[in-house]
């Protein structure tokens, strides 16, 4: 018997953020530099490109060396550089005389907008990945139906050779937050510019509580504290301190794209250690300069005499609800083990981001995936007969170390999975793709 498939893609990208970004500037590349040309499309669910748009504050900086952008530790000549970019922009000296590694999150944002128009074409924006469905032939799995919604609540769905998913993070709220978290005065960070909160909040000395003691909710409670100068501002978290993020040098070559093979090669429980000893320098702490920025805020309303902004550490949420006074939060200073209530006008949960090692829209091709982690390349391991590659970007911490969330290793990590999409791809190497073919199978 015998079936005829035809695919509409290669290979069909979830998400469009930085991770996908890198991916199609290196599929470009396999097609000018091999002369392999994979049909791709990008789902997009935002309507157009933006970077964590709910958190481009003003001021807010990168993390990261700008040379660390989407392509230039895999290839400087590329025209993809942040340093072309700012060419193109006419502001490659001016930038110069900024004097700095990491620009502000306003201008990478840009970067990144700007090299996402540069491939339009294969990205749909406006359409959420709701399911993965397999495309039999006979026993075996040949293809991959991707379900999208669009934002009128239209479904369409294409078949896929091959899948590379790479959809971020998804706000973390705490169980204790529940309760407030539907309410118009309470907001997470990851939707924080925008929210009715920035807009809504006025009066006389409004209450905010800022709940998290890492970057997030820093950033947040700095850009509170500008932007409503007479607001009372709570800053609520578990530590004893807000720490300092450790940037330095020879901790940052955990970052290096070669470290991955080392992580990937440890034993289960040696790479959870790694992990647990490298934390400091992602979760849960802050840029020292910010931090700095934060004591001398506080400093100075000693001096004036006015504490707006009181911090709150050793302190535990046990309760939320909305009550006549507002939103109304119970603590427990576990230290001192004191219980306290207080009420606000708005509330920031900055308590981080989840990430599933296997996003919900695979439910449906789940019984043919091998439990276990990726493959070095990214792949998922997938049981015989299953001949789809399905690829996973920012879904494996515990497998590949702590850059796979980050945009360390984005330029490397985009070229290994080409080259295995390349590698494992049904038709010769160096064979230009034909439209029109269509895959025969045969069982
Ligand atoms: C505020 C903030 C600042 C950060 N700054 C830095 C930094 O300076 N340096 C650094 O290294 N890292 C930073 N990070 C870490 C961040 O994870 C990476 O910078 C980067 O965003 C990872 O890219 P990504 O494409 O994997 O994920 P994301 O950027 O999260 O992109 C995922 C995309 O997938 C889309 N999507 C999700 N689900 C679906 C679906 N079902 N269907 C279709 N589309 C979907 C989303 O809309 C999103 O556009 C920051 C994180 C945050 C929250
Ligand atoms: N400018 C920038 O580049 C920028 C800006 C913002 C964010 N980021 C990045 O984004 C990522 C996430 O940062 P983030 O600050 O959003 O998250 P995060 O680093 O994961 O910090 C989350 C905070 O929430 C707290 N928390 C979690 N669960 C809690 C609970 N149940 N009750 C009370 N507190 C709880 C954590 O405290 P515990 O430690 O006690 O669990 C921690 O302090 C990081 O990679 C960061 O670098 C970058």
């Amino acid at each position: 018997m015998s079936y005829q498939i035809a695919p509409d893609y290669d290979v069909v990208g979830v998400g469009f953020g930085p991770s996908n970004l890198a991916l199609a500037i290196a599929l470009d590349d396999c097609r000018r530099q091999q002369r392999v040309s994979c049909r791709s499309l990008f789902v997009e669910r935002q309507p157009s490109f933006k970077w964590h748009g709910g958190m481009l504050l003003p001021g807010s900086n990168m993390q990261i060396s700008f040379l660390k952008d989407l392509v230039s530790l895999r290839d400087p000549t590329s025209p993809f550089t942040f340093i072309n970019y700012l060419h193109k922009s006419g502001r490659l000296l001016d930038f110069t005389n900024c004097k700095t590694f990491y620009p502000s999150r306003i201008e990478f944002n840009d970067y990144l907008r700007w090299v996402a128009d540069q491939f339009s074409a294969m990205v749909n924006y406006g359409e959420t990945v709701v399911a993965v469905e397999p495309v039999m032939a006979g026993q075996s799995v040949v293809a991959l139906r991707v379900v999208t919604q669009t934002g009128t609540g239209e479904a369409l769905s294409r078949i896929a050779r091959n899948l590379v998913v790479a959809v971020g993070g998804v706000p973390h709220v705490p169980p204790v937050l529940k309760p407030i978290a539907g309410d118009r005065r309470v907001v997470h960070t990851s939707g924080y510019l925008g929210s009715p909160l920035i807009t809504e909040l006025h009066g006389q000395a409004p209450r905010v509580a800022v709940i998290g003691g890492g970057q997030s909710a820093a950033e947040v409670t700095l850009d509170l504290s500008e932007r409503f100068p007479d607001a009372h501002i709570d800053l609520v978290f578990r530590g004893h301190a807000l720490k300092p993020s450790d940037s330095s040098p020879f901790v940052n070559e955990i970052f290096n794209p070669e470290y991955t093979d080392y992580f990937h090669s440890r034993e289960d429980a040696q790479r959870a250690s790694i992990i647990r000893s490298f934390r400091n320098t992602n979760y849960a702490v802050v840029d020292p300069d910010l931090l700095d920025q934060l004591y001398r805020l506080t400093y100075q309303q000693r001096v004036a005499g006015e504490r707006k902004l009181v911090l709150h550490p050793r302190s535990e949420i046990v309760g939320a609800g909305v009550t006549r006074d507002g939103i109304t939060i119970e603590l427990h200073n576990r230290d001192e083990d004191v219980l306290s209530r207080a009420s606000y006008d708005a509330v920031v949960i900055a308590t981080g981001y989840e990430r599933s090692p296997v996003p919900a829209f695979l439910d449906p091709i789940s019984r043919y995936i091998e439990a276990g982690a990726l493959d070095r390349d990214y792949r998922l391991q997938t049981v015989p007969g299953f001949r789809p590659q399905v690829y996973l970007q920012g879904c494996s911490e515990t497998s590949h170390g702590l850059s796979d969330t980050l945009l360390s290793v984005l330029p490397m990590r985009a070229q290994e999975i080409t080259a295995s999409l390349v590698a494992t791809a049904d038709r010769p190497r160096g064979q230009e793709h034909d439209p029109h073919m269509e895959e025969r199978v045969y069982s």
